[in-house]
């Protein structure tokens, strides 16, 4: 092989690698976002889903113990319901909280318990506890409620032991009435400490992919089943209780897991979903609804005389994020913290989208965005089907007007991917840039239990993701969907990261990503065998790249045969150190998993290999993924 690393082809975009979070798979309320109580708020449609009153049904000699009931407010918009506590024998009743698929709680830490309370009977206090899956206690505090009208509880609480599933009993000191509300146990470590904060390990992960934007809210969830059902950002910030619950678009799709439970509180909204890009160092890339409902449901249109309020909250958005202090929106964000603008540089309209009816809509968008922000870069989408006709139309069009950004997504088999790591090879240089925007291996049917994150699949995309690294100059934005699953509430698989109440990993295809996220590089190079780039050729792929920050050469090399690969390298255009690092993913069982038992099963192993001036030998092992890290 041979590499010139003076002849830079094109610059990498510090977006190249980034991610794609959707609220799928309960990757939002009982994932990143770590609120323990379920249904908080008392808002989720089906009445009092997430509570229980064990001993009001059970012991039918005390039925008349006390009763919970929902009560809709009279003078609130967004916050409909409070719940209406009577207690008629303090012994006898209680109301218990089973959280999302239980509590994950960790020994010696802090938990905020908080609540709002109007007491309205002969009630002094409210006892919280949290019990262990046997009934244990774990920890408790008991909160006395001294105000007849509406007042903010808050205490702490401190389990003596990590328990996965735990829950919440709530007891009552004295009878009659009290009305309640956003009950909430809520950890105080969360990434950097925040107090709406994000669950800490699972930031850390995607922290240490060094992600160059992140994507969000989704995925179909933008889009809704109807438009009424829609992701509406306003919706989603100000304060926490004041955010409108919604049904999430994935409740009860896909019947291998039912999940009628799944709701969306907004505890994680635009703010948040900003202020993590900030975090991570990546640039916020929000995408919104087009005016069309998720085409594989109802695909429910906006008749075009009626889309302005659509378009509207395009613009608003971007008031949001980049506007001053003194603008409507640019307010809101500064009264939630952040006076600083976001400095939004993208936004997304329509979430995998197809069609006329979709070029229709998105050309008004475009037209209104420009005109009042023409240095926002716009995404459009071009749908998920690869090969198919209106994906040729969509790009037709798109091309057509001048369109920036394309997404496309694909979600195929191990083989598509290796024998499509020359997709872009012929791609329009003149035409838009790319977004490769959802993809992934999937080793059998998209989204059934036996769809696994195996080596095979995450090995095939390493061998796809060298063509779109060698594409850069068209291929500016790329991530892997869906990013996140917990074990028990999941609609979709394969997923990078799967999470239970406390612990998570990250699958082969995670350890692809971060090698390529934190390799990316700042110029693009050629490498080359007899003048032509390996895109499979005895099983080969590979790319090249040189870093200017850290001055060196980084070459990325895919064997996906069994046999191990001996390659000879010849660089030109620069002199090398006499050693350099080699990182190595591999595996000889392509069927080999991570899980939480062995969540490192398949990670990278660095080796250190020795390198001539201008020449270097390294070896291939059979299925394995090398990332070359040359001082130059
Ligand atoms: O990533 C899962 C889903 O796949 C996304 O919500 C959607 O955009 C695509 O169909």
């Amino acid at each position: 092989l041979s590499v010139d690393a003076s002849k830079s082809f094109a610059e990498i975009q510090p977006t190249m690698y980034g991610i794609f979070f959707e609220d799928i798979n309960f990757a939002a309320d009982g994932g990143l976002y770590p609120e323990l109580v379920k249904n908080r708020s008392f808002e989720f449609e089906l009445g009092l889903m997430g509570w229980e009153e064990p001993n009001s049904d059970r012991h039918s000699f005390n039925q008349n113990s006390g009763k919970a009931q929902l009560v809709k407010y009279s003078d609130s918009t967004n916050n409909h319901n409070y719940v209406l506590v009577t207690v008629n024998d303090p012994e006898g009743y209680e109301l218990i909280n089973q959280g999302y698929r239980g509590m994950g709680i960790k020994k010696g830490e802090q938990y905020r318990v908080s609540f709002d309370a109007a007491n309205k009977g002969a009630i002094s206090a409210v006892k919280f506890e949290l019990l262990d899956e046997e009934d244990n206690l774990v920890s408790s505090t008991t909160v006395p409620v001294n105000s007849i009208n509406w007042k903010s509880y808050e205490t702490e609480i401190i389990p003596s032991e990590t328990v996965e599933k735990a829950k919440l009993r709530m007891t009552f000191e004295g009878t009659g009435d009290i009305w309640m509300d956003m009950i909430s146990i809520f950890p105080k470590n969360t990434w950097k400490g925040r107090k709406n904060g994000l669950r800490k390990d699972l930031v850390q992960l995607l922290a240490a992919m060094n992600p160059g934007f992140l994507r969000f809210p989704g995925g179909c969830i933008v889009e809704g089943r109807t438009l009424a059902q829609r992701y509406q950002w306003k919706k989603t910030v100000g304060p926490v209780e004041e955010r409108e619950t919604l049904v999430n678009r994935w409740n009860e799709e896909f019947s291998h897991r039912l999940t009628p439970d799944y709701f969306q509180s907004f505890g994680l909204g635009f703010y948040e979903y900003f202020q993590l890009s900030e975090d991570l160092g990546a640039e916020p890339l929000p995408i919104l609804s087009c005016g069309i409902a998720c085409q594989f449901n109802t695909g429910e249109l906006v008749p075009m005389q009626d889309l302005d309020p659509y378009i509207q909250d395009a613009l608003d958005l971007i008031e949001f994020a980049n506007g001053g202090p003194e603008t409507n929106w640019g307010k809101v964000r500064a009264e939630m913290g952040h006076p600083e603008p976001f400095q939004m540089k993208y936004i997304g309209i329509g979430n995998e989208q197809w069609g006329p009816e979709y070029i229709k809509r998105y050309k008004e968008f475009e037209k209104a965005i420009r005109a009042k922000y023409p240095k926002i870069i716009i995404v459009s989408g071009s749908g998920p089907f690869p090969d198919g006709e209106y994906f040729e139309y969509g790009w037709e069009q798109l091309k057509e007007m001048g369109a920036a950004i394309v997404d496309e997504h694909y979600y195929r088999s191990p083989e598509w991917f290796r024998e499509n790591a020359n997709r872009y090879d012929h791609y329009d240089r003149s035409g838009p840039k790319v977004f490769a925007g959802e993809y992934a291996a999937q080793s059998v049917a998209i989204a059934s239990p036996e769809n696994k994150n195996n080596w095979e699949t995450a090995l095939s995309e390493a061998a796809f993701m060298t063509g779109l690294e060698r594409n850069a100059d068209v291929v500016t934005l790329t991530s892997y969907a869906p990013l996140m699953a917990h074990k028990e509430g999941w609609q979709w698989t394969p997923d990078m990261i799967w999470f239970d109440n406390l612990q998570s990993y990250g699958t082969p295809n995670y350890y692809v990503q971060k090698l390529f996220g934190t390799n990316s590089g700042t110029n693009l190079l050629k490498i080359t065998e007899d003048g032509k780039e390996l895109i499979g050729q005895e099983e080969l792929y590979a790319s090249a790249v040189t870093d200017s920050n850290s001055g060196e050469l980084i070459i990325k090399l895919v064997n996906t045969s069994s046999e191990e690969k001996s390659v000879k390298l010849d660089v030109k255009g620069t002199r090398l150190g006499s050693s350099g690092k080699m990182m190595v993913l591999q595996k000889q069982d392509l069927s080999a998993e991570n899980s939480f038992e062995n969540p490192t099963n398949i990670q990278p192993v660095e080796e250190t290999i020795k390198t001539g001036s201008q020449q270097l030998e390294v070896s291939l092992k059979p299925y394995s993924l090398n990332v070359l890290k040359l001082k130059m």
